[in-house]
């Protein structure tokens, strides 16, 4: 199968993987804040789903699928604009978004331990104590390095040329 083939599989298998929850309002949130560059919070974690389901697939690793993508999709559900330093409440960010993104994904979407582990350990190793957990939760944070190098670079390459 042609690599472009599979890259549409995966896209399937995700987007059935979260079913409803796409569509969620709050999840629909995340389009109104920008991770980096021009890529929304939505897209970067659309981004880190289907890397993390890919690399899953391709290495073999098994993970839970269910809580492999879900805890991808939620990863950085911290719902505000990071940007924002008013008030400088958020200078922060790196090392608290991932325990606020936790606990909305708990509070409203009611998702289970496995997924906030996910979730929590996703910017390790900046949050030293809070270690990935599970192979999920490896692929997760790795997934999102991955992404956020590319997503940055690429937006770099944009700044150049415009
Ligand atoms: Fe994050
Ligand atoms: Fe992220």
């Amino acid at each position: 199968m042609r690599s472009k083939e599979k890259w549409k599989n995966d896209k399937r298998a995700v987007n059935a993987i979260l079913g409803t929850m796409q569509e969620d309002k709050h999840v629909q949130e995340m389009k109104k804040y920008i991770q980096h560059g021009t890529v929304s919070t939505y897209e970067h974690c659309v981004n880190v789903a289907k890397l993390s389901y890919h690399l899953n697939k391709k290495l073999h690793l098994k993970a839970d699928e269910q809580v492999l993508v879900k805890g991808a999709m939620l990863h950085d559900f911290y719902l505000y604009d990071w940007h924002y330093e008013g008030d400088g409440s958020h200078h922060l960010h790196g090392f608290s978004h991932p325990k606020r993104a936790s606990e909305n994904a708990k509070e409203l979407l009611h998702v289970e331990p496995e997924i906030q582990q996910v979730i929590e350990s996703h910017m390790w190793p900046l949050t030293l104590k809070t270690i990935p957990k599970s192979r999920e939760a490896w692929l997760v944070c790795m997934a999102d390095k991955l992404v956020s190098t590319r997503e940055t670079i690429l937006n770099r390459r944009k700044k150049d040329v415009d």
